[in-house]
This record gives C-alpha cells, structure tokens and sequence, in this order.
C-alpha cells in the first residue's frame, strides 16, 4: 500500500491526509521545542501522552457543545480529525499572570488576575509570534469582528470546561493557548478547536505545592517533561496509575 501522504509538519506534530475527504490524521511527535526552537529535544513518550490528553481534553469539549476537530483516536500516537482551514492566530486565555504577560507587564508569577484575559498572537515563526490587537487581526483580514466574537466565546468556554477539570484534580489552570479553524457546512462556515489541548499548550500547577506540570518543566529545566505529563494523565484517570496495578490478582 502506497504511504499515505503527508499534508504538513510541525514542531511537534504530522499532519497526514485522512481516509475520507475533509479528515486528515494527526501524528503526535516525541520533539518537544521552546523558545521558537532554539531548544529542541526528544523526550520519550511525550507524543502518546498528548495524544491521549488531547483527545480526553476535545472529546469532553464536544461532549458539551464546544466544537473541536476531534473524531475519534486511532492508536497510541494517531488521531482522526477533522480538516480545517487555520485561522494563523494563537489565542491565548489567562487566568493568572505567568510567562509572557508577567515579563511584558511586570506583574509577579502567580499573581491572579482580575478576570481571564483573552490574547491574540499572530502565528509566524520569522516573526516569533507577536502579541497582536484586534484592530491588526481585522485591519490584516485574519479574522472579521463576529470570528474575533466567536474566538473569544469559545476561548472562554474552553477555559471554563479545563479550569472545572483540572480544579477537580487539584491542578490550577493558570493559561493555555488554543488554535481555532474555520469549516464550511454547505454556505455556512463555522469556528471550532483545532490543533491540540496538552501540556504543551497550558500551563498547570499543582494547586498545593505549586510544582509546574506542563512545558516550563522542559523550558526552565525543572525535571523530567514525561514525568509531569504522566502526573497529569493519572490525575485525570487517562492513564491507568501504575501504583494499582500490582499485576495479575487471583479469580476466585
Ligand atoms: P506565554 O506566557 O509564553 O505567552 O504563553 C502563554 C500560554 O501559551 C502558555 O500556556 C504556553 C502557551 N504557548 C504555546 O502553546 N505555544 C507557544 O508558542 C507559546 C509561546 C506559548
């Protein structure tokens, strides 16, 4: 059989064409890269674990009416989505300062902010992702003001569903980045989630200790990256924990 052909590579991610029309695949890589890949390694298992969480995080989405990508998950490290065209935008949803807000405005780590705040960046490597306004995302034609509306809208859902979950799992969802897409039903054209939910697009800490279970792991050199995605994988009850599973018990 012919090797299926490939639609686009990312950092982290393959993008492959899918059995029927309007579907691609979707491979998670092990690579994990920082700072526009000027740090780059292989951290073993990092594609299965967010392969599995995306799929926990977009299935729970769609089970509430958020609209996601997501189909179905075809193996450990492979998923059915559904094609889109990518509005190059990275929206980002705050709930504490952290990262680049805590730099650009000079407000402490782990300060909570008075609401969420929803943030544009424009998607360009060369460029290093700016932080962008409205008025550019209009002005350039990325998105019109009802896509900014509905991105936000959706931005805040998410936030809600993901904070909801992880707060029952005693982890703070302190920000994340989503990327939306845009599909067409006929003349209607309609927003939804696309890309990936994971570790490596939130950041989460652990509501009593505080130890950071996401990306800055393997930014700041804090530990070991698979390690802190397990924790959040077992805590979700994505992945059997190890700790009970004794092996084999006798039927009686
Ligand atoms: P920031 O504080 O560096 O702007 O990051 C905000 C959130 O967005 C954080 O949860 C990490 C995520 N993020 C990505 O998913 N991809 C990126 O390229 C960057 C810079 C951040």
């Amino acid at each position: 059989m012919a090797r299926r052909k490939k639609i686009y590579e990312g950092k982290a991610k393959i993008l492959y064409e899918g059995p029927e029309p309007g579907t691609l695949v979707q491979y998670f890589k092990d690579d994990a890269t920082a700072f526009n890949a000027e740090k780059r390694a292989t951290i073993d298992g990092k594609g299965v674990l967010n392969n599995r969480l995306s799929e926990f995080f977009m299935s729970g989405l769609n089970a509430i009416g958020v609209p996601t990508h997501f189909i179905r998950r075809l193996n450990m490290r492979e998923q059915l989505i559904r094609s889109v065209e990518i509005i190059p935008l990275e929206v980002v949803i705050r709930n504490v300062a952290a990262g680049s807000i805590s730099k650009r405005l000079g407000i402490e780590e782990g300060t909570a902010l008075p609401r969420p705040i929803v943030e544009f960046y424009y998607k360009d490597d060369a460029l290093g992702d700016p932080l962008v306004a409205e008025e550019h995302v209009i002005a350039f034609g990325w998105a019109n003001q009802q896509d900014l509306d509905d991105m936000v809208a959706l931005g805040l859902r998410v936030n809600d569903f993901l904070s909801g979950l992880m707060m029952g799992v005693g982890i703070k969802l302190v920000d994340f980045k989503i990327e939306i897409g845009r599909i067409w039903e006929g003349d209607y054209m309609r927003l939804i989630v696309a890309d990936e939910i994971s570790p490596d697009s939130c950041r989460l800490w652990d509501m009593k200790t505080g130890q950071k279970l996401d990306k800055d792991v393997f930014r700041r050199d804090l530990g070991d990256l698979a390690d802190a995605y397990t924790e959040v994988a077992k805590r979700l009850g994505v992945l059997p924990d190890q700790g009970t599973m004794s092996g084999p018990t006798l039927v009686n």
